[in-house]
């Protein structure tokens, strides 16, 4: 069997977003896997409009083309990794909108979080795990949490340091995640085609 095609999507879409310094950090990791075919997935290029379909496409085909042209896209992968920002305890509205824009692309596939903030975007991830049940997705254990000291030494909020000091105590996390998006995908991938 091919290799699992991984996305992983940066959830935050605002102008000066930190997300994409996290988003290159694990780009990097992610791209010395030679068990996963690992793509940048950037919701800004899908200008998503608010959800205004009659039913999720669980139910009726989706008429907005760029909601179609973003699940043709989700369509593409067996696993997704969300790059995620935690705005009041939760995921981005825009993240949450994304989710919502499709449903069949997602069902009995994995996912796992990178999250930065305060405590990494713990609580966001506990929601996106929620919501990823919902999608009938499988939410991984591991993930990689950006938070406390780590934050604020890379983010414009804190120091504004480069992602290369704190990454090596990160990367087992890093691993942990895409060790368990590969067991997953390649499960699922198999019972899919099955
Ligand atoms: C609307 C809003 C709500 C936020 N709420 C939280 C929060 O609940 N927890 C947290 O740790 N940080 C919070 N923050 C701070 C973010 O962690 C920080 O701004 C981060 O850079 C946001 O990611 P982004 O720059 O990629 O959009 C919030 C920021 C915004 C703009």
């Amino acid at each position: 069997m091919t290799k699992p095609k991984i996305a992983v999507i940066i959830g935050s879409t605002r102008p000066t977003r930190f997300a994409d310094k996290p988003a290159a950090w694990f780009m990097e990791i992610a791209g010395q896997r030679d068990d996963l075919d690992v793509e940048l997935v950037d919701l800004r290029d899908y200008e998503l409009p608010f959800f205004h379909e009659v039913a999720s496409n669980a139910w009726v085909p989706s008429q907005d083309p760029k909601a179609v042209a973003w699940q043709q896209k989700i369509a593409e992968f067996d696993g997704y990794i969300f790059i995620v920002a935690e705005y009041n305890h939760s995921v981005t509205g825009a993240l949450k909108n994304a989710l919502d824009q499709a449903y069949v692309e997602w069902i009995h596939k994995p996912m796992g979080a990178v999250g930065y903030g305060g405590v990494g975007a713990a609580r966001a991830i506990e929601h996106l795990r929620g919501i990823g049940v919902e999608l009938q997705m499988v939410p991984v254990r591991n993930a990689v949490h950006i938070g406390g000291g780590d934050f604020f030494a890379v983010s414009p909020l804190g120091q504004n340091g480069e992602m290369s000091t704190i990454s090596a105590h990160l990367e087992p996390s890093a691993k942990g995640l895409l060790d368990d998006i590969a067991w997953w995908a390649n499960a699922t991938k198999a019972a899919r085609s099955a």
